[in-house]
C-alpha cells in the first residue's frame, strides 16, 4: 500500500540567516545612496549660496535660474518640482532606513544592552533629527516664507529674504550651529556608507576619511560662514 504524500504545514519561526542578512544589507545601500543624494545636493546647494558675496543682483538671479532651468525645453519650473520630489523621496527612504536598522540592531543586542547604543549610532540619530527640523524651518523661513520667516519675507527675493531672516540673532545662531552639525553628520555619514557598501579595506577607508572630511570642510567654510558674516553685518 502507497502512503499519501503529507503536506507539511510552512514553516514559521526565525527568518533564515542569509535572507536576514540580506534585508539588512538593502536598508544599509538604500541609507547610503539617499543619504549620498542628500549629500551631492547640499554640496550643490553650497556652490550656489556662494553667490551671496557677489551680492544681491547675482544670489536672485540663480534662485532665478533655479525656477526656469530647462525652460523652454520643459515647463517653468519642473526641474524644480522634480528635484522637490526626488529630495523628498530619498529623505523618507533615509529616515525608515535609520529607523529600521535601529530597531534591528537593538534587537540584535537584546533588551539588556539596548541602553549603551554605539556613541556613532546615537550622535547620528541625535544630529539627523536636528537636521530634518532644520529642512522643515528652512523651508518654512526661505521657501515658502510662513511661520518662522521674518516679517519682511517677498517671494522672488532670495537675498532679501535671508538677510532679513537670519540678522535675526536666534535664526544666526541656529543656522550656524547647524551647519556645523551637517558638516559632522556628513563626516561620519560619509565613512559609514563607504563601509556599508564593501569598501573595508584599509585604503578605502582613507579614501573614505580624505572624501568626508573635504566634505565637512566644505560645508563648514562655506555655509556656516554666511550667517556668521549676516550676523557681524559683513551681508546686509
Ligand atoms: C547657510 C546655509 C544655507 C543657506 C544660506 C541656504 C539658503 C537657501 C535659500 C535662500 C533657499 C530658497 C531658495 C529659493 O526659494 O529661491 C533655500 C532652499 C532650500 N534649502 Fe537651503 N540654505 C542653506 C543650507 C541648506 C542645507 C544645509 C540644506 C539641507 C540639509 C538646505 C536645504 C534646502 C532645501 C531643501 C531648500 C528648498 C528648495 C526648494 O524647494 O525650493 N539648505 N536655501
Amino acid at each position: 500500500m502507497t502512503s499519501a504524500p503529507t503536506l507539511r504545514p510552512p514553516r514559521c519561526g526565525p527568518v533564515p540567516a542569509p535572507s536576514r542578512e540580506m534585508g539588512l544589507w538593502v536598508w544599509k545601500v538604500a541609507m547610503a545612496l539617499t543619504g549620498g543624494v542628500w549629500a551631492l545636493f547640499v554640496l550643490i546647494h553650497l556652490f550656489g549660496n556662494l553667490k551671496v558675496y557677489l551680492g544681491a543682483h547675482a544670489y536672485d538671479g540663480y534662485a532665478h535660474w533655479l525656477r526656469e532651468v530647462g525652460y523652454p525645453l520643459v515647463p517653468h519650473q519642473s526641474v524644480l518640482w522634480a528635484l522637490r520630489v526626488v529630495l523628498l523621496v530619498c529623505l523618507v527612504v533615509h529616515i525608515t532606513a535609520a529607523l529600521v536598522l535601529r530597531s534591528k540592531s537593538r534587537r540584535a543586542r537584546g533588551a539588556v544592552k539596548a541602553a549603551a547604543a554605539p556613541t556613532v549610532s546615537r550622535w547620528m540619530t541625535v544630529t539627523g533629527i536636528l537636521i530634518a527640523v532644520f529642512i522643515v524651518v528652512h523651508v518654512l523661513d526661505l521657501t515658502v516664507g510662513a511661520g518662522v520667516a521674518s516679517d519682511h519675507f517677498t517671494q522672488g527675493s532670495a537675498y532679501a529674504n535671508l538677510v532679513a531672516s537670519l540678522s535675526r540673532p536666534w535664526m544666526g545662531i541656529f543656522y550656524t550651529l547647524i551647519m556645523v552639525l551637517v558638516a559632522a553628520h556628513l563626516w561620519h555619514g560619509v565613512v559609514l556608507a563607504f563601509n556599508d557598501l564593501g569598501t573595508t579595506s584599509k585604503r578605502w577607508r582613507a579614501v573614505a576619511k580624505v572624501i568626508a572630511g573635504c566634505v565637512a570642510v566644505a560645508i563648514v567654510l562655506g555655509n556656516a560662514v554666511i550667517p556668521v558674516a549676516i550676523l557681524v553685518g559683513l551681508i546686509r
